[in-house]
């Protein structure tokens, strides 16, 4: 191999192991540029002859056409390699799953009040959404719970700001507040549109008094089965003539709906509440699935006390009624067979998805 030769190999090798135009550049320098091998080549020139430079000189203009030649073709393979992996880069993964926006949907909590509300709702029931922070009088005094019931041990509760003569409004304990707020507002109603002094016509003018009233409510309380903030739902009905009959037939109807389960049995157990007398907590019975055989308490329940109806703005030798709370975190602990009540307030997609 002559020097020519030799150069021509090690520019092509040189510009093989570029791997970027820039390193290709500098290797072009080496032996095109200005004082590269070939440009030293033809200056080195001027001492030969006039026949050895024709012979040398076309041997030189090879050497550096093969060069070049070299440096266009690994020109455009760089280009090319440089075009294949920004497409490579840019390219979409046709196979990959796409992102989507989930779906959202009811918590389970909701589905049970939703269904609360359309069964009460079939039975002639209103539905009343009333406060969460409640004043004393409504919690507790209204519902004959006096500041010094021990009842009221029971409901210890989060006191906030505001409220009357030194005694703070609080987060409710429970919805019967709502037997009294909803009860109220009806009363005022018909007397208003029976006029000022209709004070004894409410028999036959005034409808009675249907209610469900769910919602939030809050009790310093927390473990399995109780959380600071749970779900209640009052039941209000309130006529002339409305007896425990009445209350055994509707909550009845209500849990064989509620549980889709025609068999189902309740037993109302005798119990104190201080706004119910007599009054009963309501146990269920499934006859199959899982929980058969046991006796489940959902509801407290009762025939409203005179003192609360005088309170609603009614009369309790002609009115009268029952009332019940029940819990709606229970009732869809029972119904989907959730063991934890908090796994309702945890927020964790993965235990309410499966509710969809
Ligand atoms: N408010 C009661 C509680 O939270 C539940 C209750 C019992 C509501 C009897 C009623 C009732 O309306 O009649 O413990």
């Amino acid at each position: 191999m002559n020097d020519l030769q030799a150069i021509v190999e090690n520019a092509k090798a040189a510009f093989v192991q570029a791997v970027t135009p820039a390193e290709l550049e500098n290797a072009k320098a080496l032996y095109l540029g200005k004082s590269g091998r070939i440009t030293e080549l033809m200056k080195g020139m001027s001492a030969l002859t006039v026949e050895e430079k024709k012979s040398r000189g076309a041997a030189i203009n090879l050497a550096k056409q093969a060069i070049e030649a070299a440096l266009t073709q690994r020109r455009e393979a760089l280009a090319e390699g440089q075009l294949q992996a920004q497409l490579l880069a840019e390219a979409l993964d046709v196979t990959l799953p796409g992102r989507q926006r989930g779906m959202g949907g009811l918590h389970p909590v909701s589905i049970t009040l939703e269904r609360i509300e359309t069964i009460f709702g079939s039975m002639g029931f209103d539905v009343a959404q009333g406060p969460e922070i409640e004043s004393d009088w409504f919690n507790f005094t209204a519902l004959n719970t006096p500041e010094d019931h021990p009842a009221r041990s029971m409901h210890d509760t989060f006191y906030v700001e505001g409220g009357v003569e030194g005694v703070p409004n609080l987060l409710r304990t429970h919805t019967s507040p709502m037997q009294i707020r909803h009860a109220v507002q009806h009363v005022k109603r018909y007397r208003a549109a029976a006029g000022a002094d209709a004070k004894d016509l409410f028999s036959g003018d005034m409808p009675e008094i249907r209610v469900i009233a769910p919602g939030r409510t809050y009790r310093v309380d927390s473990d399995a089965t109780h959380s600071p903030m749970f779900h209640q739902c009052e039941g209000l009905w309130i006529g002339e003539n409305v007896s425990f009959k009445d209350l055994k037939f509707v909550f009845t109807d209500f849990c064989r709906k509620f549980f889709e389960s025609d068999d189902l049995v309740l037993r109302f157990r005798p119990s104190y509440f201080p706004f119910t007398e007599p009054s009963a907590e309501i146990d269920i019975q499934f006859q199959t699935g899982p929980q058969a055989g046991r006796w489940l308490e959902v509801a407290g329940s009762g025939q409203v006390h005179p003192n609360v109806v005088r309170n609603m703005g009614l009369d309790p030798e002609k009115f009268i009624g029952f009332a019940f709370g029940m819990g709606p975190d229970r009732l869809t602990m029972l119904r989907y067979g959730v063991n934890d009540l908090r796994l309702f307030f945890d927020g964790d997609i993965r235990f309410l998805a499966q509710f969809q």
